[in-house]
Protein backbone atom coordinates (compact mmCIF):
# COMPACT_ATOMS: atom_id res chain seq x y z
CA UNK A 1 0.00 0.00 0.00
CA UNK A 2 2.86 2.27 0.72
CA UNK A 3 4.60 1.45 -2.33
CA UNK A 4 1.67 2.83 -3.91
CA UNK A 5 1.03 5.38 -2.37
CA UNK A 6 4.56 6.45 -3.22
CA UNK A 7 4.55 5.59 -6.80
CA UNK A 8 1.20 7.93 -6.77
CA UNK A 9 3.04 10.64 -5.69
CA UNK A 10 5.75 10.50 -7.85
CA UNK A 11 3.42 10.24 -10.81
CA UNK A 12 1.75 13.52 -9.25
CA UNK A 13 4.60 15.20 -8.95
CA UNK A 14 5.84 14.13 -12.75
CA UNK A 15 2.52 15.69 -13.91
CA UNK A 16 2.54 18.53 -11.69
CA UNK A 17 5.93 19.34 -13.22
CA UNK A 18 5.96 18.93 -16.52
CA UNK A 19 2.90 21.47 -16.51
CA UNK A 20 4.21 23.97 -14.15
CA UNK A 21 7.53 23.71 -17.15
CA UNK A 22 5.04 23.86 -20.05
CA UNK A 23 3.24 27.07 -18.14
CA UNK A 24 6.43 29.00 -17.28
CA UNK A 25 8.25 28.29 -20.93
CA UNK A 26 4.58 29.52 -22.39
CA UNK A 27 4.86 33.04 -20.04
CA UNK A 28 8.46 33.15 -20.67
CA UNK A 29 8.73 33.10 -24.55
CA UNK A 30 6.10 36.45 -24.61
CA UNK A 31 8.58 37.84 -21.89
CA UNK A 32 11.69 37.35 -23.49
CA UNK A 33 10.36 40.51 -25.69
CA UNK A 34 10.55 38.90 -28.98
CA UNK A 35 7.99 40.56 -31.45
CA UNK A 36 8.13 38.07 -34.20
CA UNK A 37 5.97 39.00 -38.00
CA UNK A 38 2.58 37.67 -38.37
CA UNK A 39 2.84 34.01 -39.59
CA UNK A 40 1.26 33.10 -42.93
CA UNK A 41 -1.54 30.60 -42.19
CA UNK A 42 -1.26 27.28 -44.07
CA UNK A 43 -2.24 23.52 -43.48
CA UNK A 44 -0.04 21.90 -41.15
CA UNK A 45 3.88 20.24 -43.07
CA UNK A 46 3.48 21.09 -46.45
CA UNK A 47 1.29 23.68 -46.46
CA UNK A 48 3.64 26.75 -46.78
CA UNK A 49 6.00 24.83 -49.45
CA UNK A 50 2.06 24.32 -51.31
CA UNK A 51 1.39 27.96 -51.03
CA UNK A 52 5.01 28.98 -52.30
CA UNK A 53 4.49 26.31 -55.08
CA UNK A 54 1.42 28.18 -56.30
CA UNK A 55 3.60 30.97 -57.03
CA UNK A 56 5.73 33.24 -54.57
CA UNK A 57 3.77 36.39 -55.95
CA UNK A 58 -0.02 34.71 -55.60
CA UNK A 59 0.96 34.08 -51.89
CA UNK A 60 2.40 37.72 -51.72
CA UNK A 61 -0.67 39.59 -53.32
CA UNK A 62 -3.16 37.13 -51.11
CA UNK A 63 -0.81 37.61 -47.78
CA UNK A 64 0.19 41.20 -47.70
CA UNK A 65 -3.25 43.16 -47.23
CA UNK A 66 -3.88 40.85 -45.01
CA UNK A 67 -0.03 40.38 -42.55
CA UNK A 68 1.38 43.58 -44.03
CA UNK A 69 4.82 44.18 -44.80
CA UNK A 70 6.17 41.93 -43.09
CA UNK A 71 5.36 38.45 -42.48
CA UNK A 72 6.92 35.21 -42.33
CA UNK A 73 6.14 31.41 -43.89
CA UNK A 74 7.01 28.11 -42.44
CA UNK A 75 8.62 26.37 -45.90
CA UNK A 76 9.32 22.82 -44.40
CA UNK A 77 11.95 23.28 -41.74
CA UNK A 78 13.20 26.88 -42.57
CA UNK A 79 11.17 30.57 -42.23
CA UNK A 80 11.27 32.87 -44.70
CA UNK A 81 10.45 36.26 -43.67
CA UNK A 82 9.24 38.89 -46.36
CA UNK A 83 9.61 42.73 -46.41
CA UNK A 84 7.78 44.68 -48.59
CA UNK A 85 8.43 48.23 -49.09
CA UNK A 86 11.34 50.23 -48.94
CA UNK A 87 11.10 51.08 -45.02
CA UNK A 88 11.67 47.37 -43.89
CA UNK A 89 13.36 46.40 -46.68
CA UNK A 90 16.33 48.70 -46.06
CA UNK A 91 18.22 46.47 -43.94
CA UNK A 92 17.66 43.80 -46.21
CA UNK A 93 19.77 45.76 -48.97
CA UNK A 94 21.98 47.53 -46.27
CA UNK A 95 23.02 44.94 -43.89
CA UNK A 96 26.55 43.27 -44.00
CA UNK A 97 27.33 39.74 -45.22
CA UNK A 98 28.17 38.91 -41.72
CA UNK A 99 24.24 39.51 -40.58
CA UNK A 100 22.47 38.89 -43.89
CA UNK A 101 24.78 36.88 -46.34
CA UNK A 102 23.95 35.60 -49.90
CA UNK A 103 26.53 32.44 -49.63
CA UNK A 104 23.82 29.74 -48.37
CA UNK A 105 20.58 30.98 -50.13
CA UNK A 106 22.64 31.58 -53.70
CA UNK A 107 24.26 28.57 -53.64
CA UNK A 108 22.22 26.08 -55.67
CA UNK A 109 24.71 28.71 -58.60
CA UNK A 110 28.26 26.91 -57.49
CA UNK A 111 27.53 23.38 -60.02
CA UNK A 112 26.81 25.95 -62.56
CA UNK A 113 29.19 28.81 -62.31
CA UNK A 114 32.00 26.61 -61.41
CA UNK A 115 34.47 25.84 -58.31
CA UNK A 116 36.40 29.07 -57.21
CA UNK A 117 33.92 31.47 -57.77
CA UNK A 118 31.41 33.76 -56.68
CA UNK A 119 29.13 31.69 -53.93
CA UNK A 120 31.47 28.96 -53.77
CA UNK A 121 34.51 30.82 -52.32
CA UNK A 122 34.34 33.00 -48.80
CA UNK A 123 32.97 36.02 -48.45
CA UNK A 124 36.42 38.30 -48.83
CA UNK A 125 37.61 36.53 -51.79
CA UNK A 126 33.80 37.21 -53.55
CA UNK A 127 34.35 40.83 -52.89
CA UNK A 128 37.71 40.83 -54.90
CA UNK A 129 36.03 39.03 -57.44
CA UNK A 130 33.11 41.66 -57.47
CA UNK A 131 36.13 44.44 -57.27
CA UNK A 132 37.07 42.19 -61.06
CA UNK A 133 33.29 42.69 -61.83
CA UNK A 134 33.19 46.49 -61.58
CA UNK A 135 37.16 47.20 -63.06
CA UNK A 136 35.72 45.35 -65.99
CA UNK A 137 32.61 47.31 -66.11
CA UNK A 138 34.15 51.05 -65.76
CA UNK A 139 33.18 53.60 -67.72
CA UNK A 140 36.45 54.04 -70.05
CA UNK A 141 36.09 49.66 -70.89
CA UNK A 142 32.25 50.87 -71.09
CA UNK A 143 32.96 52.90 -74.38
CA UNK A 144 34.61 50.23 -75.70
CA UNK A 145 31.74 47.26 -75.18
CA UNK A 146 29.38 50.58 -76.48
CA UNK A 147 31.39 50.32 -80.12
CA UNK A 148 30.88 46.49 -80.12
CA UNK A 149 27.05 46.74 -79.56
CA UNK A 150 26.23 48.87 -81.97
CA UNK A 151 28.36 47.15 -84.58
CA UNK A 152 26.50 43.51 -83.60
CA UNK A 153 23.09 45.44 -83.89
CA UNK A 154 23.90 46.85 -87.03
CA UNK A 155 25.30 43.57 -88.48
CA UNK A 156 22.22 41.43 -86.87
CA UNK A 157 19.52 43.90 -88.45
CA UNK A 158 21.26 44.38 -91.57
CA UNK A 159 20.12 39.92 -92.37
CA UNK A 160 16.23 41.40 -91.58
CA UNK A 161 14.79 42.42 -95.68
CA UNK A 162 13.05 45.28 -96.15
CA UNK A 163 9.66 44.12 -94.39
CA UNK A 164 8.45 40.76 -92.85
CA UNK A 165 7.22 39.45 -89.49
CA UNK A 166 9.28 38.03 -86.78
CA UNK A 167 9.07 36.83 -83.08
CA UNK A 168 11.17 39.85 -81.65
CA UNK A 169 11.77 37.76 -78.44
CA UNK A 170 13.44 35.39 -80.72
CA UNK A 171 15.69 38.09 -82.23
CA UNK A 172 16.20 40.02 -79.11
CA UNK A 173 17.36 36.88 -77.20
CA UNK A 174 19.34 35.68 -80.05
CA UNK A 175 21.13 39.45 -81.06
CA UNK A 176 21.89 39.99 -77.01
CA UNK A 177 23.87 36.22 -76.92
CA UNK A 178 25.58 37.55 -79.77
CA UNK A 179 26.49 40.83 -78.29
CA UNK A 180 27.12 39.22 -74.75
CA UNK A 181 29.70 37.26 -76.53
CA UNK A 182 30.97 39.47 -78.04
CA UNK A 183 31.69 42.25 -75.09
CA UNK A 184 32.03 39.84 -72.58
CA UNK A 185 33.50 36.42 -73.74
CA UNK A 186 35.77 37.65 -76.59
CA UNK A 187 36.58 37.73 -80.10
CA UNK A 188 37.71 34.13 -80.57
CA UNK A 189 34.44 32.75 -79.20
CA UNK A 190 32.56 35.22 -80.90
CA UNK A 191 34.24 34.49 -84.53
CA UNK A 192 35.22 31.03 -83.97
CA UNK A 193 33.43 29.11 -81.36
CA UNK A 194 30.05 30.64 -81.07
CA UNK A 195 27.85 27.97 -82.21
CA UNK A 196 29.46 25.78 -80.17
CA UNK A 197 29.71 28.15 -76.74
CA UNK A 198 26.01 28.80 -77.28
CA UNK A 199 25.30 25.55 -77.40
CA UNK A 200 27.17 24.39 -74.60
CA UNK A 201 25.77 27.80 -72.36
CA UNK A 202 22.21 26.36 -73.26
CA UNK A 203 22.50 23.11 -71.41
CA UNK A 204 23.77 24.95 -68.69
CA UNK A 205 20.94 27.02 -68.58
CA UNK A 206 18.91 23.98 -68.93
CA UNK A 207 20.46 22.97 -65.94
CA UNK A 208 19.06 24.88 -63.62
CA UNK A 209 15.73 24.39 -63.16
CA UNK A 210 13.00 25.39 -59.86
CA UNK A 211 14.36 21.97 -58.26
CA UNK A 212 17.53 22.31 -58.91
CA UNK A 213 17.55 25.45 -56.48
CA UNK A 214 16.70 23.19 -53.48
CA UNK A 215 18.83 19.91 -54.74
CA UNK A 216 21.55 21.34 -57.46
CA UNK A 217 22.84 18.11 -57.32
CA UNK A 218 20.11 15.70 -58.01
CA UNK A 219 21.56 12.76 -60.72
CA UNK A 220 18.61 13.61 -63.35
CA UNK A 221 19.94 14.49 -66.92
CA UNK A 222 19.25 17.98 -67.08
CA UNK A 223 22.40 18.44 -64.27
CA UNK A 224 24.52 15.93 -65.97
CA UNK A 225 24.55 17.90 -69.18
CA UNK A 226 24.78 21.32 -67.23
CA UNK A 227 28.05 19.08 -65.70
CA UNK A 228 29.41 18.07 -68.69
CA UNK A 229 28.85 21.50 -71.03
CA UNK A 230 30.47 23.16 -67.70
CA UNK A 231 33.55 20.84 -68.30
CA UNK A 232 33.64 21.67 -71.69
CA UNK A 233 33.54 25.12 -71.11
CA UNK A 234 36.29 24.90 -68.65
CA UNK A 235 38.75 23.80 -71.35
CA UNK A 236 37.48 25.92 -74.07
CA UNK A 237 38.39 28.97 -71.94
CA UNK A 238 41.54 27.44 -70.72
CA UNK A 239 42.39 27.18 -74.34
CA UNK A 240 41.55 30.76 -75.25
CA UNK A 241 43.42 31.75 -72.26
CA UNK A 242 46.70 30.39 -72.65
CA UNK A 243 46.56 31.17 -76.77
CA UNK A 244 46.49 34.84 -75.82
CA UNK A 245 49.04 34.53 -73.01
CA UNK A 246 51.18 32.79 -75.12
CA UNK A 247 51.00 35.27 -78.16
CA UNK A 248 51.19 38.15 -75.74
CA UNK A 249 47.94 39.47 -77.03
CA UNK A 250 45.43 41.65 -75.23
CA UNK A 251 41.45 42.43 -76.31
CA UNK A 252 39.51 45.00 -75.03
CA UNK A 253 36.77 42.59 -73.45
CA UNK A 254 35.79 41.10 -69.77
CA UNK A 255 37.93 38.19 -70.73
CA UNK A 256 40.64 40.39 -70.98
CA UNK A 257 40.18 42.16 -67.86
CA UNK A 258 39.70 39.51 -65.74
CA UNK A 259 42.64 37.67 -66.85
CA UNK A 260 44.29 40.87 -66.06
CA UNK A 261 42.69 40.78 -62.58
CA UNK A 262 45.00 40.65 -59.51
CA UNK A 263 43.92 39.78 -55.70
CA UNK A 264 45.39 42.11 -53.32
CA UNK A 265 47.99 39.77 -52.37
CA UNK A 266 49.38 39.85 -55.96
CA UNK A 267 48.05 36.44 -57.00
CA UNK A 268 46.57 36.75 -60.41
CA UNK A 269 43.18 35.01 -61.51
CA UNK A 270 43.52 31.30 -63.03
CA UNK A 271 41.89 29.94 -65.66
CA UNK A 272 39.27 28.52 -63.84
CA UNK A 273 38.16 31.52 -62.08
CA UNK A 274 38.38 33.81 -65.47
CA UNK A 275 35.82 31.12 -66.75
CA UNK A 276 33.40 30.89 -63.87
CA UNK A 277 33.43 34.51 -63.63
CA UNK A 278 32.23 35.23 -67.15
CA UNK A 279 29.72 32.69 -66.66
CA UNK A 280 28.82 34.34 -64.01
CA UNK A 281 28.19 37.25 -66.05
CA UNK A 282 26.51 35.93 -68.61
CA UNK A 283 23.68 34.49 -65.85
CA UNK A 284 23.76 37.44 -64.63
CA UNK A 285 23.42 39.78 -67.52
CA UNK A 286 21.69 37.81 -70.77
CA UNK A 287 17.86 36.78 -70.00
CA UNK A 288 17.59 40.01 -68.04
CA UNK A 289 19.23 42.26 -70.63
CA UNK A 290 17.13 40.59 -73.48
CA UNK A 291 13.72 40.22 -71.50
CA UNK A 292 13.96 43.59 -70.63
CA UNK A 293 14.63 44.44 -74.19
CA UNK A 294 11.39 42.94 -75.54
CA UNK A 295 9.23 44.07 -72.68
CA UNK A 296 10.30 48.02 -73.71
CA UNK A 297 9.47 47.42 -77.49
CA UNK A 298 6.18 45.73 -76.16
CA UNK A 299 5.37 48.61 -73.96
CA UNK A 300 6.45 51.64 -76.77
CA UNK A 301 4.59 49.34 -80.01
CA UNK A 302 1.39 49.96 -77.91
CA UNK A 303 2.09 53.07 -76.36
CA UNK A 304 1.43 55.93 -79.25
CA UNK A 305 3.12 58.47 -77.03
CA UNK A 306 5.56 56.83 -75.75
CA UNK A 307 6.66 55.89 -78.94
CA UNK A 308 6.19 59.14 -80.33
CA UNK A 309 8.47 60.84 -77.27
CA UNK A 310 11.62 58.07 -77.95
CA UNK A 311 11.52 58.63 -81.70
CA UNK A 312 11.63 62.54 -80.98
CA UNK A 313 14.34 61.97 -79.29
CA UNK A 314 16.35 60.00 -81.43
CA UNK A 315 15.34 62.86 -84.67
CA UNK A 316 16.95 65.62 -82.29
CA UNK A 317 20.18 63.21 -81.09
CA UNK A 318 20.91 62.92 -85.46
CA UNK A 319 20.38 66.42 -85.60
CA UNK A 320 22.98 66.93 -83.49
CA UNK A 321 25.30 63.96 -84.00
CA UNK A 322 24.11 62.81 -86.98
CA UNK A 323 24.11 58.92 -87.76
CA UNK A 324 27.06 58.63 -84.57
CA UNK A 325 26.35 56.44 -82.20
CA UNK A 326 28.90 55.83 -78.93
CA UNK A 327 28.58 55.81 -75.27
CA UNK A 328 28.06 58.90 -74.75
CA UNK A 329 25.10 59.83 -77.42
CA UNK A 330 23.44 56.73 -75.67
CA UNK A 331 24.06 58.34 -72.56
CA UNK A 332 21.62 61.51 -74.04
CA UNK A 333 19.06 59.84 -74.57
CA UNK A 334 16.66 60.17 -71.27
CA UNK A 335 13.62 59.41 -72.54
CA UNK A 336 14.95 56.30 -73.42
CA UNK A 337 16.07 55.42 -70.50
CA UNK A 338 12.78 56.27 -68.72
CA UNK A 339 10.99 54.02 -71.25
CA UNK A 340 13.24 50.85 -70.62
CA UNK A 341 13.73 51.71 -66.62
CA UNK A 342 9.70 51.54 -66.55
CA UNK A 343 9.19 48.14 -68.37
CA UNK A 344 11.87 47.36 -65.84
CA UNK A 345 9.61 48.85 -62.73
CA UNK A 346 6.76 46.76 -64.02
CA UNK A 347 8.74 43.49 -65.13
CA UNK A 348 12.06 43.02 -63.37
CA UNK A 349 13.10 39.99 -64.02
CA UNK A 350 14.62 38.44 -60.97
CA UNK A 351 11.32 38.64 -59.18
CA UNK A 352 12.89 37.44 -55.54
CA UNK A 353 15.85 38.24 -53.68
CA UNK A 354 17.02 36.07 -50.98
CA UNK A 355 19.17 36.29 -47.93
CA UNK A 356 20.28 34.23 -44.45
CA UNK A 357 19.65 35.92 -41.28
CA UNK A 358 22.65 35.66 -39.19
CA UNK A 359 21.96 37.87 -36.28
CA UNK A 360 18.81 38.70 -34.54
CA UNK A 361 17.84 42.14 -35.76
CA UNK A 362 14.50 44.24 -35.90
CA UNK A 363 12.22 46.44 -38.24
CA UNK A 364 9.78 49.07 -37.85
CA UNK A 365 7.30 49.53 -40.60
CA UNK A 366 5.95 52.50 -41.80
CA UNK A 367 2.45 52.14 -39.63
CA UNK A 368 5.30 51.94 -36.80
CA UNK A 369 4.94 48.08 -36.12
CA UNK A 370 8.51 46.75 -34.60
CA UNK A 371 9.10 43.30 -35.38
CA UNK A 372 11.92 41.00 -33.94
CA UNK A 373 13.49 38.68 -37.03
CA UNK A 374 15.83 35.73 -34.90
CA UNK A 375 18.82 34.55 -36.71
CA UNK A 376 18.17 31.70 -38.82
CA UNK A 377 15.02 32.84 -40.86
CA UNK A 378 15.98 33.29 -44.38
CA UNK A 379 14.92 36.99 -45.65
CA UNK A 380 13.33 37.71 -48.75
CA UNK A 381 12.22 41.18 -50.78
CA UNK A 382 10.15 41.13 -54.14
CA UNK A 383 11.06 43.54 -56.33
CA UNK A 384 8.47 42.57 -58.32
CA UNK A 385 5.81 43.49 -55.93
CA UNK A 386 7.66 46.15 -54.39
CA UNK A 387 7.59 47.87 -57.72
CA UNK A 388 3.59 48.28 -57.96
CA UNK A 389 3.40 49.46 -54.00
CA UNK A 390 0.58 52.08 -55.09
CA UNK A 391 1.69 54.31 -51.97
CA UNK A 392 5.08 54.85 -54.11
CA UNK A 393 3.86 54.95 -57.79
CA UNK A 394 0.56 56.59 -58.79
CA UNK A 395 -1.41 54.23 -61.02
CA UNK A 396 1.44 51.43 -60.40
CA UNK A 397 -0.15 48.97 -63.13
CA UNK A 398 0.12 51.93 -66.01
CA UNK A 399 3.25 52.21 -68.03
CA UNK A 400 4.02 56.16 -66.98
CA UNK A 401 7.71 55.95 -67.90
CA UNK A 402 7.13 59.67 -67.25
CA UNK A 403 7.18 58.88 -63.28
CA UNK A 404 11.06 58.83 -63.15
CA UNK A 405 11.37 62.16 -65.43
CA UNK A 406 12.89 65.13 -63.07
CA UNK A 407 10.21 66.49 -60.95
CA UNK A 408 8.54 63.81 -60.43
CA UNK A 409 11.11 61.00 -59.66
CA UNK A 410 8.07 58.65 -57.91
CA UNK A 411 11.24 56.28 -57.35
CA UNK A 412 13.05 58.62 -54.58
CA UNK A 413 9.89 60.07 -52.73
CA UNK A 414 9.64 56.85 -50.36
CA UNK A 415 13.18 56.43 -49.76
CA UNK A 416 16.28 54.73 -51.24
CA UNK A 417 14.97 51.32 -51.78
CA UNK A 418 12.02 52.21 -53.58
CA UNK A 419 12.75 50.93 -57.17
CA UNK A 420 14.85 47.92 -56.52
CA UNK A 421 14.83 46.33 -60.11
CA UNK A 422 18.78 46.06 -60.06
CA UNK A 423 19.03 45.24 -56.08
CA UNK A 424 20.77 48.00 -54.45
CA UNK A 425 22.76 48.89 -51.34
CA UNK A 426 25.81 46.74 -50.62
CA UNK A 427 25.19 43.72 -53.65
CA UNK A 428 23.29 46.33 -56.39
CA UNK A 429 23.60 45.16 -59.64
CA UNK A 430 26.97 46.07 -61.46
CA UNK A 431 25.93 45.32 -64.77
CA UNK A 432 23.34 48.31 -64.29
CA UNK A 433 25.12 50.79 -66.99
CA UNK A 434 25.99 47.90 -69.35
CA UNK A 435 22.27 46.09 -69.30
CA UNK A 436 21.15 50.26 -69.99
CA UNK A 437 23.61 50.39 -72.85
CA UNK A 438 22.99 47.29 -74.56
CA UNK A 439 19.21 47.60 -74.80
CA UNK A 440 19.69 51.36 -76.12
CA UNK A 441 22.05 50.63 -78.92
CA UNK A 442 19.11 47.80 -79.79
CA UNK A 443 16.07 50.06 -79.59
CA UNK A 444 18.07 52.70 -81.18
CA UNK A 445 18.93 50.99 -84.33
CA UNK A 446 15.60 49.85 -84.68
CA UNK A 447 13.84 53.08 -83.95
CA UNK A 448 15.96 54.79 -86.51
CA UNK A 449 15.72 52.02 -88.94
CA UNK A 450 12.41 50.39 -88.75
CA UNK A 451 8.97 50.91 -88.67
CA UNK A 452 7.46 48.25 -86.49
CA UNK A 453 4.28 47.38 -85.37
CA UNK A 454 3.16 44.24 -82.69
CA UNK A 455 0.66 42.07 -84.07
CA UNK A 456 0.44 39.34 -81.36
CA UNK A 457 -1.64 40.72 -78.70
CA UNK A 458 0.44 41.96 -75.35
CA UNK A 459 2.51 39.63 -74.06
CA UNK A 460 1.83 37.72 -70.73
CA UNK A 461 4.27 37.05 -68.05
CA UNK A 462 6.05 33.36 -67.75
CA UNK A 463 6.08 33.28 -64.03
CA UNK A 464 7.73 29.71 -64.07
CA UNK A 465 10.82 30.73 -65.25
CA UNK A 466 13.66 31.30 -63.39
CA UNK A 467 14.38 34.23 -64.89
CA UNK A 468 11.15 36.26 -65.00
CA UNK A 469 10.21 36.80 -68.41
CA UNK A 470 7.70 36.81 -71.64
CA UNK A 471 5.57 33.88 -72.22
CA UNK A 472 5.25 33.03 -75.89
CA UNK A 473 6.08 34.96 -79.12
CA UNK A 474 6.54 38.60 -79.39
CA UNK A 475 5.37 39.13 -82.89
CA UNK A 476 5.94 41.91 -84.80
CA UNK A 477 5.48 43.77 -88.20
CA UNK A 478 8.73 45.53 -89.52
CA UNK A 479 9.23 47.64 -92.74
CA UNK A 480 12.84 49.47 -92.84
CA UNK A 481 12.62 52.78 -93.58
CA UNK A 482 14.46 55.73 -92.34
CA UNK A 483 13.85 58.03 -89.46
CA UNK A 484 13.57 61.29 -91.18
CA UNK A 485 14.94 63.95 -89.51
C1 LIG B 1 18.27 44.25 -67.04
C2 LIG B 1 19.37 43.63 -66.67
C3 LIG B 1 19.73 43.26 -65.25
C4 LIG B 1 18.95 43.17 -64.12
C5 LIG B 1 17.45 43.42 -64.00
C6 LIG B 1 19.82 42.80 -63.02
C7 LIG B 1 19.39 42.65 -61.70
C8 LIG B 1 20.24 42.40 -60.63
C9 LIG B 1 19.81 42.32 -59.26
C10 LIG B 1 18.38 42.45 -58.77
C11 LIG B 1 20.91 42.07 -58.50
C12 LIG B 1 20.96 41.95 -56.99
C13 LIG B 1 20.78 40.53 -56.51
C14 LIG B 1 20.62 40.46 -55.00
O1 LIG B 1 20.62 41.48 -54.32
O2 LIG B 1 20.48 39.34 -54.50
C15 LIG B 1 22.04 41.99 -59.39
C16 LIG B 1 23.34 41.73 -59.00
C17 LIG B 1 24.39 41.59 -59.88
N1 LIG B 1 24.37 41.79 -61.23
FE1 LIG B 1 22.76 42.31 -62.35
N2 LIG B 1 21.10 42.65 -63.49
C18 LIG B 1 21.09 42.93 -64.84
C19 LIG B 1 22.18 42.89 -65.70
C20 LIG B 1 23.47 42.57 -65.33
C21 LIG B 1 24.60 42.52 -66.23
C22 LIG B 1 24.54 42.83 -67.73
C23 LIG B 1 25.69 42.13 -65.49
C24 LIG B 1 27.12 41.93 -65.92
C25 LIG B 1 27.59 42.06 -67.11
C26 LIG B 1 25.24 41.98 -64.11
C27 LIG B 1 26.05 41.63 -63.05
C28 LIG B 1 25.64 41.56 -61.74
C29 LIG B 1 26.53 41.21 -60.63
C30 LIG B 1 28.01 40.87 -60.76
C31 LIG B 1 25.74 41.24 -59.46
C32 LIG B 1 26.20 40.90 -58.05
C33 LIG B 1 26.52 42.14 -57.26
C34 LIG B 1 26.85 41.82 -55.81
O3 LIG B 1 26.34 40.85 -55.25
O4 LIG B 1 27.62 42.59 -55.22
N3 LIG B 1 23.89 42.24 -64.06
N4 LIG B 1 21.61 42.21 -60.70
Amino acid sequence: MDTDNKLFNVGVLLVATLVVAKLISALLIPRSGKRLPPVVRTWPVVGGLLRFLKGPMVMLREEYPKLGSVFTLNLLNKKITFFIGPEVSAHFFKASESDLSQQEVYQFNVPTFGPGVVFDVDYTIRQEQFRFFTEALRINKLKGYVNQMVMEAEDYFSKWGDSGEVDLKYELEHLTILTASRCLLGREVREKLFDDVSALFHDLDNGMLPISVIFPYLPIPAHHRRDKARKKLAEIFANIISSRKCAGKSEEDMLQCFIDSKYKNGRPTTEAEVTGLLIAALFAGQHTSSITSVWTGAYLLTNKKYLSAVSNEQKHLMEKHGNNVDHDVLSEMDVLYRSIKEALRLHPPLIMLLRSSHSDFSVKTRDGKEYDIPKGHIVATSPAFANRLPYIYQDPDQYDPDRFAVGREEDKVAGAFSYISFGGGRHGCLGEPFAYLQIKAIWTHLLRNFELELVSPFPEIDWNAMVVGVKGKVMVRYKRRQLSV
